[in-house]
């Protein structure tokens, strides 16, 4: 592997509406701690020396801005494309795969809306892959118990099974890849849909098992949670004023 192969390309896929959180500007645009949840994840991958390049997919009519939003927060230091993005996550990505450059051989995917992830994360996905493992997601143990039910909205939903708490884990991102590999389930997911197959997944690795991969799981942390519902925002604002407040974040 040469020097350019062994650094990481990320994707930053945040061109979702973000309508769990509520009426309100594009998720990836609204503030934390009065910086764009964007700046938050793209800082977060910049500051891992693991990454060399990332790749926002942006909504497809705020390119200029989130390109501006970029500059005006000082990320001009390391190498930040912005593309535009697709009408599904899964969409968002592949875009956003498609500009980074050929020789670039390690992948990894984050959500713009997990600000907050631990450069610890992104270097220990980076580092699993560079040590061979084609497709390594971070995840959490479960608090809660989770049962599986037949959906029924609104009303009382009949319960299938509850599957062994210990055996499950919560996923997160930045989920990372052998470029290959993502390139590959992305192209053949792309086929499929369009031959009127299987809907689109919500992250990376579900495609990656769905065409018969290997995806190991290494230890996450629990402030690389997702924002999605406005509680999340909360959380989100209290973790990072004990940030700022303890070490000047
Ligand atoms: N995303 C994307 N393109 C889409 C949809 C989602 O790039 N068409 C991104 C979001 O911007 C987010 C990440 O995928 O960073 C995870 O998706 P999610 O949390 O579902 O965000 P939204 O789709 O924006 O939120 P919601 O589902 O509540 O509308
Ligand atoms: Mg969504």
């Amino acid at each position: 592997m040469n020097a350019t192969a062994a650094v990481a390309a990320a994707v930053v896929p945040a061109a979702g509406r973000g309508e769990r959180l509520g009426p309100g500007a594009p998720k990836a645009l609204r503030e934390l701690g009065g910086v764009p949840l964007l700046v938050h994840a793209v800082r977060a991958l910049a500051r891992s020396r693991a990454v060399g390049l990332v790749v926002v997919a942006a909504p497809a009519d705020g390119v200029a801005e989130v390109v501006g939003l970029l500059d005006s927060h000082g990320l001009d230091g390391k190498d930040i494309r912005v593309v535009a993005g697709g009408a599904t996550r899964q969409e968002s990505v592949r875009l956003g795969l498609a500009a980074i450059p050929a020789d670039v051989e390690i992948v990894l995917v984050h959500d713009a809306a997990r600000p907050l992830v631990p450069v610890e994360v992104v270097d220990a996905v980076a580092a699993a892959v560079r040590a061979g493992a084609e497709a390594v997601v971070p995840a959490v143990p479960l608090a809660d118990t989770v049962k599986r039910v037949e959906p029924n909205r609104g009303g009382p939903e009949p319960v299938l099974d509850t599957p062994d708490r210990s055996t499950l884990r919560a996923v997160q991102t930045p989920q990372g890849f052998r470029r290959e590999t993502l390139a590959a389930v992305h192209e053949k997911a792309l086929t499929e849909e369009a031959a009127g197959g299987l809907p689109p997944v919500t992250d990376d690795a579900g495609l990656v098992e769905r065409f018969g991969g290997r995806v190991v799981v290494v230890p996450g942390h629990e402030e690389a949670f997702k924002v999605t519902r406005p509680l999340d925002l909360v959380l989100a604002e209290a973790v990072l004023a004990r940030r700022r407040a303890s070490d000047g974040y």
